[in-house]
């Protein structure tokens, strides 16, 4: 057997990228927030098709932010989430003060599953926290009208999943407010970077107040927050601090990135599907769980996932992967059900993993590898020619 070095990602900055990063730095005297970071987060705004959206550091500053805004406009409370995601997610929602209720996938969009949600929400549920896994939507019209229904807050987590419809609708466009990563693994990249998008202005304010250390002048309209601020006394108008912030910004060089990589990132997500089609097409569904609902899907990863049955392969499974050269990391997204995680147990949370049975089966059976623009169809071939052989 070849050993094919397939990495998770590959060639995610090409030469143009470098060339647009280089006429910055030698053109401008720019290199931290200023009109191309304006641009791109108009740019973005435009491309997912809401109004409001917020350059970060990080997907996880998005989480945070997001979460923290949310604490100030709707005060503490419960917040649903489900235990296969980013460890961002669980530790925005801890450490800004709500209680994390978790409730279990489904199977088929590895998203929140929709009778779970139901029976979870209580009157204390402040919001929805629905991760979108792996490039899939995670979002069906039943949880959109019961959410609807009851005034709560979807906020999506599309940090895996740029480009992903719902109906004509991108996920991180349908809730109230979503977050998105670039960083360098992701559908498109700033190397390190994320994004808070809304369409409601008085949080998009709050957010963007939040992002620049809580500073009042980071807002282009603070008549509209009055209900939000803190009353800060006698303090100089250059230094009032409302609400609690952080330093989240991002900077020049990272909105040149954006803007270069947003020009090539729906064709690039076409490739990217297209190879995820060829690949859960070509495995042995006897032994791979290949069900995913991938319509309006924009695959980050190729999804490998062996069924619980067959759960004694597994070894068999990473011996293939090794002696190719494949990279992977198992237990999908965030590395499978957060529950098992010590941090929690250090915020007094402890919580049974073993109850969030879709979630096991991804933890213990489930794996990624990557996918990307240009990853060689006849690699894919030859992975599953190789994984149909286990078991036999
Ligand atoms: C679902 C999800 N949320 C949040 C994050 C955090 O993003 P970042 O690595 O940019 O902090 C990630 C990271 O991969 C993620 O997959």
């Amino acid at each position: 057997m070849n050993n094919i070095r397939w990495p998770l990602i590959q060639n995610n900055i090409t030469d143009a990228d470098k060339t647009a990063l280089v006429k910055h730095i030698m053109t401008s005297d720019r290199f931290t927030q200023g009109e191309k970071v304006k641009l791109f987060e108009k740019s973005w705004s435009q491309w997912l098709g809401v109004k409001h959206s917020i350059f970060v550091s990080s997907g996880s500053a998005a989480n945070f932010l997001t979460m923290s805004a949310l604490r100030d406009t709707v005060g503490l409370g419960e917040v649903i989430l489900p235990p296969l995601t980013w460890v961002s997610d669980v530790v925005s929602v801890i450490e800004n003060g709500f209680t994390p209720v978790f409730v279990d996938i489904n199977p088929n969009t590895l998203a929140l599953d929709f009778e779970s949600v139901k029976k979870a929400i209580t009157s204390k549920t402040k919001a929805v926290f629905l991760t979108h896994v792996l490039g899939l939507n995670g979002v069906s019209k039943s949880l959109l009208d019961l959410l609807k229904s009851k005034n709560i807050p979807l906020i999506e987590d599309a940090c895996e999943s740029h480009g992903a419809v719902f109906g004509k609708k991108k996920v991180g466009s349908i809730g109230f407010a979503s977050n998105f990563s670039f960083y360098y693994g992701h559908h498109m990249t700033t190397i390190e970077g994320g994004m808070v998008s809304t369409n409601d202005s008085k949080f998009a304010q709050l957010i963007r107040i939040k992002r620049g250390h809580g500073l009042l002048r980071e807002s282009t309209a603070p008549q509209e927050l009055q209900e939000y601020l803190g009353n800060s006394k006698d303090v100089y108008k250059e230094f009032d601090f409302p609400v609690v912030g952080y330093n989240f910004r991002n900077n020049e060089l990272g909105a040149v990135l954006g803007l270069s990589q947003l020009k090539r990132l729906d064709k690039n997500n076409s490739q990217r599907n297209l190879r995820l089609q060829r690949f859960l097409s070509n495995l042995n569904k006897q032994i791979y769980f290949v069900d995913y609902s991938i319509k309006g899907s924009s695959s980050y990863a190729l999804l490998l996932q062996l069924r619980s049955e067959h759960a004694h392969l597994k070894p068999q499974v990473e011996k293939v992967l090794l002696n190719l050269g494949v990279e992977y990391r198992r237990g999908m997204s965030g590395g499978g059900n957060q529950l098992r995680q010590g941090f929690l147990k250090t915020r007094g949370i402890d919580v049974n993993p073993a109850l969030y049975t879709n979630t096991e089966q991804i933890h213990h059976n489930g794996f990624y590898l990557g996918n990307f623009p240009g990853l060689p169809l006849k690699w894919i071939d030859e992975l599953c020619k190789a994984l149909i052989e286990v078991g036999r």
